[in-house]
């Protein structure tokens, strides 16, 4: 078995044996020969395969460990959602390639059905929360926040609750969902239930016999959060979805599998958005979906095929090409992150005056390690808040808080070392008061102000007004998300211009 590096170089990538090139063909045909009526070669039309995007959704098979299984210990087995498959999906691994990462994500929430409930973090991706609410709620498919970083709190959030009042908003998504279709013969009873006798107990009774019997529940997180970076124990919410016959699904999006395999975690789906550290290089939107379970990846293939969604050709080989620098990117990615994450926690410790030099972030590996924490000594001006923040100064200083799962003093960094190979590359602070974002944003040269995240540059998103505009402010606070609230994604460039621009910036506060 060779080693993570290898695979993302070589995993089936190999060219066509008969010229012996020695990257993939990018195979354009939109259709394919068939050697008798009804008898394809391999493929038959390229939305349900194609030799080249083949190539890369085998490959994130192999990357995340989802070599197929019969799928029999799967929660999910006959009960997630009505939809079956006709295809035969023998000899495939468990990968699936989509045009976005919100194609792969509305293609995971497809396999669930009206009534259905997914339980998820506050802190979610914007794009992942508008589906939930505003698109897959239309069709029945209903979501509870619940706090990750509690494991009793997500145990509670998957009991079902039978108490009348949560029969009785059941019984409103089902009628709801029933005005679209229902399409679980069960369902179609208990919503005709509903609808026939709003005032009647037996209903009531009826439905909530169906209810306790029938729902799937799911949980649906990222780990580290997006942006506070805030770390979940996949291992633990898997344990306890497992034992409440529910679905656990992992967008690991934020870590990849160079450094994260949730699925060895124990979890049934992992996701990503390929746009992101996958393709590497900010010129591919893209979706991956990876699952070791046969019966989901059946489920799964169906809807790509039948929704359509899938991932072109060209993007596909851009995809393979960005995935086999991988490790490297992140290497360099990682370690400039952590120098960055240890610099700002000087900032935050010591205020503007210290200087690249005398915080010798440089490239001293010992340095790399200190923690707000560690360094604190008594310098009374430091306070640490081991709730949310992660590292907390009073307002004198212009960085309040730091956040990167790498720092010693960040909350879930046990958890992060067990699960994950580093820290990752995010680095998210915030100013402290009175300080304005928009200063030190202008007086970057070498950090890009952009959305997205993951590529080769490094880029800033300002959370409150970009990526997480369309959360009512009163919300986007209660989350921690302030408006002097920064995310950096470190990129690959020399640490010492990525200080000496941060350094700028700061300087003009
Ligand atoms: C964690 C996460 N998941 C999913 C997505 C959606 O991916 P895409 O933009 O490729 O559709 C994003 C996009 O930023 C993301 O950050």
């Amino acid at each position: 078995m060779w080693h993570i590096e290898s695979q993302l170089v070589h995993a089936l990538n190999d060219g066509d044996p008969r010229f012996g090139d020695v990257v993939c063909p990018i195979h354009l045909s939109t259709t394919f020969a068939q050697e008798r009526f009804g008898r394809p070669i391999r493929y038959d039309y390229a939305r349900g395969g194609n030799p080249t995007r083949q190539v890369v959704e085998d490959q994130i098979a192999i990357l995340e460990d989802a070599l197929l299984s019969d799928g029999n210990a799967s929660c999910a087995d006959g009960n997630a959602a009505d939809i079956t498959s006709d295809d035969n999906c023998d000899g495939a691994k468990g990968g699936l390639a989509f045009a976005t990462g919100m194609a792969a994500i509305t293609a995971v929430l497809s396999l669930f059905k009206p009534g259905d409930e997914i339980i998820v973090p506050k802190n979610l991706y914007g794009g992942t929360f508008r589906i939930l609410d505003k698109y897959f709620s239309r069709f029945g498919l209903r979501y509870r926040f619940a706090d990750f970083s509690n494991p009793v709190a997500v145990e509670q959030a998957l009991t079902i609750d039978e108490s009348p009042e949560s029969v009785k908003k059941t019984k409103e998504s089902l009628a709801g969902a029933i005005l679209t279709e229902a399409t679980s013969a069960e369902t179609q009873a208990a919503a005709t239930a509903v609808t026939e006798t709003q005032a009647v107990a037996t209903a009531v009774t009826e439905t909530q016999a169906v209810l306790a019997r029938r729902p799937q529940k799911a949980v649906f997180f990222e780990s580290p959060t997006n942006p506070l970076l805030e770390v979940i124990d996949i291992a633990a919410i898997a344990a306890i979805a497992k034992r409440h016959n529910a679905l656990t699904i992992v967008d690991n999006t934020f870590m990849t599998p160079y450094l994260q395999q949730p699925l060895k975690l124990g979890a049934d789906i992992v996701l990503h958005s390929a746009t992101k550290y996958l393709g590497g290089h900010s010129d591919v939107l893209a979706g991956l979906v990876a699952t070791r379970n046969y019966e989901l990846y059946k489920r799964l293939h169906f809807i790509q095929y039948s929704t359509g969604g899938t991932l072109s050709a060209f993007d596909s080989y851009l995809l393979t090409r960005g995935i086999k620098t991988l490790a490297l990117r992140m290497n360099k990615a990682c370690d400039n992150a952590s120098i960055i994450a240890n610099y700002l926690v000087e900032k935050c410790l010591r205020g503007n005056n210290c200087t690249k030099n005398d915080n010798s972030a440089g490239n001293d590996n010992s340095v790399r390690n200190v923690s707000c924490d560690d360094n604190a000594g008594n310098d009374s001006n430091a306070i640490h808040s081991y709730g949310n923040a992660i590292n907390s100064c009073n307002g004198s200083f212009p960085i309040a808080r730091v956040f990167y799962p790498g720092l010693s003093s960040h909350p879930g960094n046990n958890i992060q070392q067990k699960q994950a190979k580093s820290g990752g590359a995010l680095v998210s602070f915030e100013l402290a008061e009175g300080y304005d974002v928009q200063k030190f944003a202008g007086k970057l040269r070498l950090i890009t102000v952009a959305e997205s995240l993951g590529a080769v540059e490094s880029l800033l998103c300002h959370p409150a007004s970009m990526t997480h505009a369309s959360i009512p402010a009163e919300l986007r606070e209660e989350m921690g998300i302030s408006n002097r609230l920064l995310r950096l994604s470190v990129g690959i460039e020399h640490i010492d211009d990525l200080l000496a621009d941060i350094q700028q910036g700061l300087d003009a506060l």
